[in-house]
């Protein structure tokens, strides 16, 4: 609704839950009168640095957060924990696929990652070298992040669903020599072979790479060019390293994300800004305390696993609840029964899961007691009223605030909500952005819009937890962040309307990035492998609404002329996706077309295909090269 629900209609915070907030009224009014960027001090303020920072931005205004800082990210997520005497509280907690689980204390965490850090050491990482970790969700991915982060190298998570041309594209791109991984993993019960995809990938860059292998299956693993991870761990037992003390501006992790290009972008995360971003985020979006335990169902592989499964919480104190399995495995009320079993306080989910919950019914989270449960947070895609309803309803018992955080990998951490304990609720927006941070909703020339009218969404100043990349080049993967009369402004790629309370309203990328099930794709980059299959001239990939998963993939493949749009050449696609990006990336649909639409100039409007995929009217085509197409693609995807 352009114009926002009607105040009555608003949800206010429980209570009992402002009256223990983080942040509370009295705070959030102090904020703007610490002025901007003083207010971000507070972000700061939670972490231990180990040489103070001269001030909370240099002088440019845009390049480097909390100048002449130091600090370690690991010392501050694991370290000061057990120094401030809390060794025994759990830091992790891992509930494995075969219902295994397995808990860290702090004091246990700090072992580990300080033998896992020493043995990447002897291994020869040093400062600055990338390692890259290919792991799905267990134990020693996040132990494998802060061992890195400790000794000063920075990480290059790659998402375990990726293929194996992926992992090399990523491993190849960041110029890095480590890789950790596992044999393999069970998805749906089935065992993958993680391992052979590694290996593949490491066959196909030019670097030699060292790897380390942890032992998922627990079945042997035949000797080769690697090292066991339990093996390292158990040689290095009980040996202590320094913390490598960081500036505040060197990398903390590279993670690689979708953009409106063929290829990868590179995103590249500070240790001082992001570090100080996401542990604010848990404090005043999340409302995370020390005893808390947080449940973020996002894969590590992603950022939301970085910044709301890793380091937010550790570095609060919290507890962090890490999930291998899949929600409906064994049983449709797993995700539930993990809450109810381990008492998680924050749950932190995506709409196309909760959508997924919805379908499968309110009797699964109603045969558990979700009482600890004291905040709901909802990441990735826009969530439509209904869909909050339900999950503030049936999950959160009606008594749980909802927070809707946008953000983006590039952002480090969370930028727009609502504060829990301050501001009202109003289903189906994100609110306004958090203190600190400024956003607009701007015209194809960067000037604001009027609320109501739908536009692209910019932040215009900069946050801690902006990527590096961002601050350092003015057009970055298709991202510009200057105006053409020189004001500082990033362009997020994502389209919003602003109501007349101030609240945005997110409707979806303005460019070539699509979500689906919260994996973020770039229709460039499908193509491009689709393309790649002999038989295909072109091909354009679109968006299609899809009640589960958000968004569904749809592919347009105009076959070469002596070639058949058959299932078999859609098998060869297909693999073709799968193998350069992953399973995560095979469109759902895949329809075969004489052409595609054209522009007089030969461009193909994704417009149109976007249109006619989502069965919506197209409006005026009569500027195609041949708007005759349109109704023979209409008719073929009506049949
Ligand atoms: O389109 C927006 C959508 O997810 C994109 C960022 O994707 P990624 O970098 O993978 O990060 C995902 C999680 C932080 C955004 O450009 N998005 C994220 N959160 C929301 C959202 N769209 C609407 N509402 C949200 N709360």
């Amino acid at each position: 609704m352009a114009n926002g629900r009607r105040k009555d209609e608003w949800e206010e915070p429980p209570t009992g839950f402002v009256a223990e907030a983080n942040i509370t009224e009295r705070d959030a009014d102090a904020f703007p009168e610490a002025g901007w960027p003083a207010c971000w001090e507070a972000a700061a303020d939670l972490l231990e640095w180990d040489r103070p920072y001269d001030d909370v931005l240099d002088d440019d205004g845009t390049t480097c957060w909390f100048p002449g800082g130091r600090l370690n990210a690991a010392s501050n997520c694991v370290d000061r924990h057990v120094a401030a005497d809390r060794g025994d509280e759990t830091a992790i907690i891992w509930e494995g696929k075969l219902e295994e689980t397995r808990t860290y204390t702090y004091r246990e965490l700090y072992a580990e990652v300080n033998a896992f850090a020493a043995a990447l050491r002897d291994l020869g990482v040093g400062e600055d070298d990338v390692v890259t970790i290919y792991l799905p969700m267990v134990p020693e991915l996040p132990i494998a992040m802060l061992a890195c982060a400790r000794i000063g190298a920075p990480h290059s998570v790659v998402f375990a669903g990726f293929s194996a041309d992926a992992l090399a594209t990523r491993m190849s791109g960041a110029d890095s020599e480590y890789l950790v991984t596992c044999d393999g993993y069970y998805r749906r019960g089935t065992a993958l072979d993680l391992k052979h995809m590694a290996d593949n990938a490491c066959l196909s860059v030019e670097q030699s790479i060292e790897r380390v292998i942890v032992n998922r299956l627990h079945d042997d693993i035949p000797a080769g060019d690697h090292h066991a991870f339990d093996d390292l761990v158990a040689d290095h037992a009980g040996t202590e390293i320094a913390p490598v003390e960081r500036d505040v501006d060197d990398l903390l992790f590279l993670i690689y994300t979708s953009g409106t290009t063929g290829e990868p972008t590179l995103v590249r995360h500070t240790t001082g800004g992001y570090l100080a971003h996401v542990a604010w985020t848990s404090h005043a979006v999340f409302d995370l305390m020390p005893d808390d335990v947080l449940w973020c169902s996002a894969d590590v592989g992603w950022i939301t696993g970085h910044s709301y499964t890793v380091y937010g919480p550790l570095s609060i104190g919290a507890t962090t609840v890490l999930y291998e399995g899949t929600p409906d495995h064994p049983e449709k009320d797993r995700l539930w029964e993990v809450i109810d079993r381990n008492d998680v306080n924050v749950f932190y989910t995506a709409p196309t899961s909760i959508r997924a919950f919805m379908k499968w019914g309110s009797e699964y989270p109603d045969r558990h007691d979700l009482s600890s449960l004291r905040l709901l947070g909802s990441v990735g895609e826009p969530i439509d009223e209904t869909t909050w309803q339900w999950y503030r309803e049936h999950v959160g018992g009606g008594e749980c605030p909802v927070v809707d955080t946008w953000w983006q990998t590039e952002t480090g951490g969370v930028v727009l909500s609502t504060l829990p304990g301050v501001d009202s609720m109003q289903p189906g927006a994100v609110g306004r952005s958090l203190p600190g941070v400024e956003a607009a909703v701007v015209d194809g020339l960067g000037k604001p819009v009027d609320s109501g009218l739908p536009g692209e969404l910019v932040l215009t100043r900069p946050w801690p937890g902006m990527a590096k990349s961002l601050c350092e080049q003015t057009d970055w993967g298709g991202r510009r962040t200057r105006t053409a009369d020189g004001d500082w402004q990033y362009e997020t790629g994502d389209k919003a309307v602003r109501d007349g309370d101030g609240y945005l309203h997110l409707r979806g990328r303005a460019d070539d990035v699509f979500n689906v099930s919260g994996h973020r794709l770039s229709s460039t980059e499908i193509e491009s492998a689709i393309v790649g299959v002999e038989g295909v001239a072109e091909a354009a990939v679109v968006g299609r609404s899809d009640t589960v998963k958000g968004m569904a993939v749809h592919a347009f493949v105009s076959p070469e002329s002596n070639v058949a749009g058959d299932d078999a050449l859609r098998d060869q696609i297909e693999r073709a996706v799968e193998s350069a990006i992953g399973a995560i990336a095979v469109p759902h649909t895949v329809t075969f077309a004489p052409s595609l639409p054209k522009t007089r100039s030969g461009k193909v409007v994704r417009r149109y295909l976007e249109a006619i995929a989502n069965g919506e009217d197209l409006g005026d085509t009569s500027a195609l090269r041949n708007p005759e197409i349109v109704g023979e693609l209409e008719s073929l995807l009506e049949q």
